[in-house]
Formats: C-alpha cells, structure tokens, sequence
C-alpha cells in the first residue's frame, strides 16, 4: 500500500475537512484534552473506541443476514449500529470491581525479543489466568453453545467482537516493557505518551480527526472498499484463511502472530530507543498507518467470517435438528480446558500482574 506524506494511508482523501477543523479546534483550546477525558471514561485500553467500533462497522457489513437477525437479537439492538454499539463494552467492565478479572483477556503477552526476534508461542505466553487467545476460544464454544442464559449469550458476543478487534493490534500481542505502555514517546507535541496508547487511540485519531461512531462508521466505509474493490480485494481471503471454528485456539494464535511479527517489522525496528528521540509525527506516523488501517480492515472481516461461521455451525444447526439431537453434556462451559497447562510465571508476567494488568493513562 502506498502512502503519501502527510495524512498517509488509505483515509486522507476523505479526511481532510475533518483534520483541519481539529486543528483549527486545537488553536482555540485543548480540545485533545478534552477527547482523552472522554476516552478515559469509556477506558483508553486496546484499540480505543474509535477502533473497535471501526472493527464492528466492518464486520457488520459482511455478516450474513440470518447471523446479522441473530446477533440483534442476542444483543437485543435493531440499530444500525448493533456490534459498533457493544464494541468497547469490555474495556468499561475491565475497569470495574466486578470486571477486574478479566484484563489479562486483552491481550496474549508474546515473550520474544523484538526487534531482532518477534513469534507467539500459545504454552509459553497465554499464562494461567488467560489471555486474548483462550478468551476468544471460551466465547466462542459459549456464545454458540444455546444453553447459556440471554446474558452470559450477550457477553460472550461482546467479548468476541472486543477481542477479535484487540487480538489484531501488535502492541496487545507482546510482552516487552508490557506492550509498550512503559514506553514513553512524544507524538503530535505531547511528550508524554506511551508507545502503548499512542497505536490504540491517538495515531487512529489522529488519521480520523475524531473517534465517535460517525468517524467509526466513515473509517470503516474506507476500508470496507478496499476490500471490495481496492487495495486490500487481492488479500482478504488469506486473512481467513485456515480459520476455524472448531479449533478456535489454532486460530487466534495465528492471527496473535500475525499481528506480533509487525511489532519486528514496523512498531519497533529499530528499538525502542529509535522511538524516543524526536516527535513521533509525522515520520514514524506515515510508517505505521498503513499497518493499522490493515489491521483495522482484518479484524473486521475476520470477526464477520467467525461470527458468520460460529451462526451455521450451531445456531442455524440447532434450529435445523432440533436440541434434542445435540449431545453435548461433555462439553465445559467454563472454558478451562482451552488454558495451557501452568509453567512458573516469568519476570515478565510478575511484571504484568503487579501492574494491576492497567493501562497508564496520560493524566
Ligand atoms: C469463560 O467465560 C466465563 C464467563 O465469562 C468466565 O467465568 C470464565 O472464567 C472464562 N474462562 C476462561 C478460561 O477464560
Ligand atoms: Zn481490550
């Protein structure tokens, strides 16, 4: 993909008004400050919510209808904004009391050595409380399972659509300095980022000019036409490749690889010492842009295969037999057999786990 200087990336022909109306916001006051303050309340971790609704809108487009009815239903949402709406929920309840347990779920802390080496190994990494990947493996044989109440069937689906969309973004699939949020960067004047938060939330943002569910939707109408008929129409089908509900670990793995080795190739490849010597804009920007674009539009269209696939193996299959003709008393609902047997935690996830598995926020 080609990307110019400036805006970069796939979005910088419709962008424009929007960029310069923030910058002429930015003249007259912070208004950067005040976005973050709406951020952190919905939670700044993973993708922000510009992101993960970006990952909705686009999977919403290549559902098929009867999944689409079906997940409107379980989410009880006609909207046209039915995944986006639920996109970031996950990322509110981790930063609850009740919802505590579940913030190793965000990522699979990858323990390579970029950026001379960069690899996920599922046994060494995922840990025993969990990770992205045996979180995405759970929902998926809970969301599909139909002996699950209305509201652990709705949880499972808004887990999945989160996690999909997290599992594509490189900083949340390795473990270095705790995927980069102990990194600190200057980005766009603002020197005191992290390398963490800048990929989740402020380099999107800083391409969409925004991070609402209108900037989500015209973002994601980008990038749903590249896939169709641009840039990305010769390589969407090896996105899904091999995906495969029915080995649900194999597959998260692959897409945590894929997205760990761009933390080798393009987050870090130079080090992390490269990153802290200057503004991250606009250079190291206009390098990364076309990597999150691509892993916006993947999550995307994977999460619509999965959710497509998950619909005709079990739910349309159900309606079809009958739940009498499914015998699955055998099966765990809790999830634990997907973990990978326990190992000594290593310095890095006693690192990880004294952090409280938070983000650091700016302020
Ligand atoms: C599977 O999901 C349930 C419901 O959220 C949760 O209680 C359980 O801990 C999960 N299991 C794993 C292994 O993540
Ligand atoms: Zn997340």
């Amino acid at each position: 993909m080609v990307t110019s200087a400036g805006q970069g990336g796939l979005f910088r022909t419709t962008v424009v008004s929007k960029i310069s109306r923030h910058r002429s916001n930015l003249e007259m006051f912070d208004s950067r400050s005040v976005l973050l303050g709406l951020a952190t309340l919905n939670g700044v971790q993973a993708w922000g919510t510009l992101g993960h609704a970006t990952v909705a809108y686009i999977a919403q487009n290549y559902l098929d209808d009867a999944t689409a009815t079906w997940a409107k239903g379980v989410l009880g949402d006609t909207s046209d904004s039915y995944l986006a709406n639920i996109a970031s929920w996950a990322d509110s309840y981790r930063s609850t009391s009740a919802g505590k347990w579940s913030a190793p779920l965000h990522f699979i802390d990858a323990e390579d050595s970029p950026p001379t080496s960069c690899n996920v190994d599922y046994e060494r990494d995922c840990g025993s409380s969990g990770c992205s990947v045996s979180a995405i493996a759970n929902y998926t044989q809970r969301v599909g399972d139909g002996r699950l109440s209305k509201a652990n069937t709705a949880e499972a689906l808004k887990f999945l659509v989160h996690f999909l969309g997290d599992v594509t973004q490189p900083l949340h699939d390795e473990a270095l300095d705790r995927g980069g949020n102990e990194i600190t960067v200057t980005f766009d004047g603002y020197d005191s980022d992290n390398l963490h938060s800048d990929w989740d939330t402020y380099i999107p943002q800083k391409l969409v000019g925004g991070s609402t569910l209108s900037d989500a939707q015209t973002w994601a109408n980008e990038l749903i036409s590249q896939i169709d008929s641009g840039s990305y129409k010769s390589v969407a089908a090896n996105w899904i490749k091999g995906d495969d509900i029915s080995d649900p670990i194999t597959s998260a793995t692959t897409w945590a690889s894929d997205a760990n080795a761009f933390v080798c190739s393009v987050v870090m490849p130079n080090g992390v010492a490269a990153l802290q010597q200057g503004d991250l804009y606009p250079d190291y920007y206009n390098s990364v842009i076309p990597t999150i674009e691509l892993q916006i539009a993947k999550g995307g269209y994977r999460l619509a295969n999965w959710l497509n696939s998950i619909y005709s193996a079990h739910i349309a299959k159900r309606k079809r037999d009958g739940e009498t003709m499914i015998k699955k008393k055998d099966v765990d609902l809790s999830g634990r057999s997907f973990l990978p047997p326990p190992i000594p935690l290593s310095e890095q996830k006693k690192k990880r786990a004294a952090a409280g598995y938070g983000c650091m926020h700016r302020h």
